[in-house]
């Protein structure tokens, strides 16, 4: 069994490592793992506390896939309740369908009895209308939900200040299950309505028992362009390693000289849950990893594969 997470602190991997222990499934151990950084307030690219659109609105977007059987699902543009993985794995397990977004996602979370919640923490929203009224010179930030045009904004959401935050969780249990789980609050200052690569299945994460699993972090719109977690899983099907499979991967994304508007990473593992991560830059990432002798999560670090173009 193991747990690997990209949050270098660690927030849930303890948590997800004792449902496993408890004899959950990898499905259970990351959704627990994932819940807990959706309600990290100290996060503020996941769940409660996230960074908001350009109208001041936290919107959350969330995917989980089940190795054993491919099943997956997906949440999109959720602006009112703490726990879309949790969400995602209701549409997962209730319905057909595999991906929902926006008034639809909300109100299938209302009938499976999720409670509602405010994202927006008092940090965050004091931070966004600073943005709004020293950047437009608007003495009232709410009035910006009336502008014709938002489009020119849509730069914002290269602010650093927001980091582009996201959390993966990839888990194998006693079984030998790979479950895999991604949560974002998506890039802060986004145009609404934007969707990212986290709840995208395949650009944004993958799992499959037989060959591994794959999760992104960063610029979403990078890893949608090159389907960056299936091909990493396809990788590792076509005879890889997992180190090979995932600086293939990155060499994929170094190929996006138009318009690369910002890093990605991979969180990765193998069918055999040896785990790793990559960059495109000067300095790999870290991840933190748990397994069931260990007492808390280390970190682990990654490969990084040097910029070109
Ligand atoms: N990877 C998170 C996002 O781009 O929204």
């Amino acid at each position: 069994m193991i747990v690997i997470s990209s949050n270098s602190r660690g927030v849930g991997v303890v948590e997800a490592m004792e449902a496993l222990k408890r004899g959950g499934t990898a499905v259970d151990a990351v959704e627990a793992g994932i819940r807990l950084v959706e309600s990290d307030p100290e996060d503020t690219g996941v769940g409660l506390g996230g960074c908001p659109n350009i109208l001041g609105v936290v919107e959350l977007d969330a995917q989980i896939m089940d190795g054993r059987t491919l099943n997956a699902g997906a949440v999109g543009c959720v602006a009112r309740y703490e726990h879309p993985i949790s969400i995602a794995r209701m549409v997962m397990e209730k319905l057909v369908h595999v991906f929902l977004v926006g008034e639809g996602a909300e109100r299938f979370a209302r009938e499976m009895g999720f409670e509602e919640a405010t994202l927006l923490t008092p940090q965050m929203r004091a931070a966004w209308e600073k943005k709004v009224r020293e950047e437009m010179g608007i003495v009232d930030p709410s009035s910006l939900k009336d502008a014709k045009d938002l489009r020119h904004l849509s730069k914002w959401a290269t602010d650093p200040y927001t980091k582009m935050g996201t959390v993966n969780f990839i888990v194998k249990d006693a079984n030998g299950d790979i479950c895999m789980g991604v949560s974002t609050s998506g890039w802060g200052w986004k145009y609404p309505g934007r969707l990212g690569d986290s709840p995208v299945i395949g650009a944004g994460g993958y799992a499959d028992n037989l060959y591994g699993a794959a999760a992104c972090t960063g610029a979403g719109e990078m890893a949608i362009r090159v389907s960056s977690a299936r091909s990493t899983v396809l990788y590792m099907k076509m005879g890889m390693s997992l180190h090979d499979a995932v600086s293939e991967a990155l060499r994929d994304l170094n190929r996006l000289t138009d318009q690369r508007i910002g890093g990605v990473s991979i969180l990765a593992m193998d069918r055999d849950g040896r785990p790793t991560c990559g960059n495109v830059g000067d300095s790999p990432p870290s991840y933190a990893y748990m397994t069931p002798e260990m007492t808390g999560p280390a970190l682990g670090t990654g490969i990084c594969v040097p910029f070109a173009g």
